[in-house]
């Protein structure tokens, strides 16, 4: 995708027909850096194919491991040989971070470069720095460079106490103590359902943890990790971005492999705007009403209002009636899609970490560009109800986290292209 590509859409087309979702990016990603702790016969099933997990085979592959794709499979043949992570890849992905303390763990010593923040904020790793400190590596940061190093005992159990909610640096937790020598104990861990899908495989292969989805998790550490295959959930995210597609263009809309638990609060949420949720055996159908009403959100750690829902529902909350308060609270800077929004007329006033949406009655279709993962689907959003057409530009984002948007969206009747 090169950055003149666009999305041209042509608004005020009513989705109707079913949508399968996809394997969760923020779950494949982390299972797949597992791989490293698990040094063979490992494979995942219903992997998206999406920018972001490319990346994560590419930087597998750096390392040594011996992958065979097909399709939505991936088979982990072989341990890392190598324990430094190209830069070039790193700066282009930050979930990179996740192959930390696998690495550690098989190779005794990784370097990693320290990946650069992006658009909706610094993205600091300080959290994951601590976690392997505090199971007993030694940190050196040098030139952008983190060179960590464990004793060859591996890591060594211990409390860990988070500062604050973080989904990475619990998932670096988990890597890091399924293997360490005695039992770690995590508090105020994150409880996202992604954090448990890694658990789980983890518990497949031959781990020993407890209260994986509450915010206390405790590991036992095992000797070593077995061959296992294990199948990705579905993406809570693009389900969520699906309904919120569904309502603002006031179709109908049934949703296959979401998994409601994953999505109560926001799905909750959506049915106070006046849409019509109903729920099936692992699918929802999304009946959107003419008459939208204004809700307001915070955006909280699961299972609160989802971050990377945010954007698509601030586009959703831009066609109702009256005023809603978006507040974000996890990102500093996850506000990057409303001057963007505003192009196309919608009426959105930000201070700090909180923005104010007057309801309108219509959107005009403009030009406008995505700016970072989310933001993209949330113009998408906008754009499906404008009045006319709209060109979305800067697609590499979208790429990374949406597998054949367009196709899925045009099945539904949507006019893009
Ligand atoms: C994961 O990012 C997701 N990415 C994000 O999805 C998601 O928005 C986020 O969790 C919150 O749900 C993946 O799973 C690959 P955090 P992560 O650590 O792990 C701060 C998407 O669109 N923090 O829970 O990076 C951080 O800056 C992406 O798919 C530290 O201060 O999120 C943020 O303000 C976007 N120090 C807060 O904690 C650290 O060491 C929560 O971040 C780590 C994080």
């Amino acid at each position: 995708m090169n950055s003149f590509d666009k999305l041209i859409i042509k608004g005020k087309k009513k989705l109707f027909g079913e949508v399968n979702i996809s394997g969760a990016k923020n779950s494949a990603l982390p299972l797949m850096a597992a791989s490293i702790l698990i040094n063979n016969d490992y494979e995942l099933n219903n992997v998206p194919n999406l920018l972001d997990t490319k990346i994560m085979i590419k930087l597998l592959k750096s390392l040594g491991v011996k992958t065979q794709v097909s399709k939505g499979n991936i088979k982990f043949l072989s341990p890392p040989l190598i324990h430094v992570a190209p830069e070039k890849l790193v700066n282009t992905m930050r979930a990179s971070i996740l192959i930390l303390a696998p690495l550690l763990q098989s190779r005794k010593h990784a370097v990693v470069p320290l990946p650069g923040g992006c658009a909706i904020g610094t993205r600091p790793i300080d959290l994951h720095i601590d976690v392997v400190k505090k199971l007993g590596a030694n940190i050196e940061l040098r030139d952008g460079f983190l060179s960590a190093k464990l004793p060859e005992v591996g890591f060594r159990g211990c409390q860990i106490k988070f500062p604050k909610v973080s989904v990475g640096a619990t998932e670096c937790a988990i890597m890091a103590s399924v293997l360490a020598q005695g039992t770690t104990e995590l508090i105020n861990a994150a409880r996202e359902p992604e954090i448990v899908d890694l658990g789980n495989c983890m518990i497949k292969a031959g781990a020993k943890i407890s209260g994986l989805g509450e915010s206390k998790i405790i590991i036992e550490g095992v000797q070593k990790l077995n061959p296992t295959t294990f199948s990705v959930i579905p993406d809570r995210i693009e389900a969520g971005s699906f309904a919120i597609a569904a309502s603002i263009t006031g179709g109908e809309v049934n949703i296959k492999e979401i998994r409601y638990s994953d999505l109560e609060t926001f799905l909750n949420k959506l049915k106070l705007t006046g849409t019509k949720v109903i729920y099936g055996q692992n699918e929802v159908k999304i009946i959107g009403s003419n008459k939208l009403k204004s809700v307001n959100i915070s955006t909280e750690p699961h299972p609160g209002f989802p971050t990377d829902l945010q954007a698509q529902f601030m586009s959703l909350m831009c066609l109702a009636d009256g005023k809603s308060i978006i507040n974000e609270n996890i990102f500093e800077n996850r506000f990057q899609h409303v001057p963007e929004l505003k192009k196309m007329g919608a009426r959105i006033m930000v201070v700090n970490n909180t923005a104010s949406v007057m309801g309108l009655e219509s959107l005009k279709g403009a030009n406008v560009k995505a700016t970072d993962l989310r933001a993209s689907m949330s113009l998408i959003i906008a754009a499906l109800a404008a009045e006319g057409i709209t060109n979305v530009f800067e697609l590499e984002h979208l790429k990374r986290g949406y597998e054949n948007i367009e196709d899925k969206l045009s099945n539904l009747g949507a006019e893009i292209s």
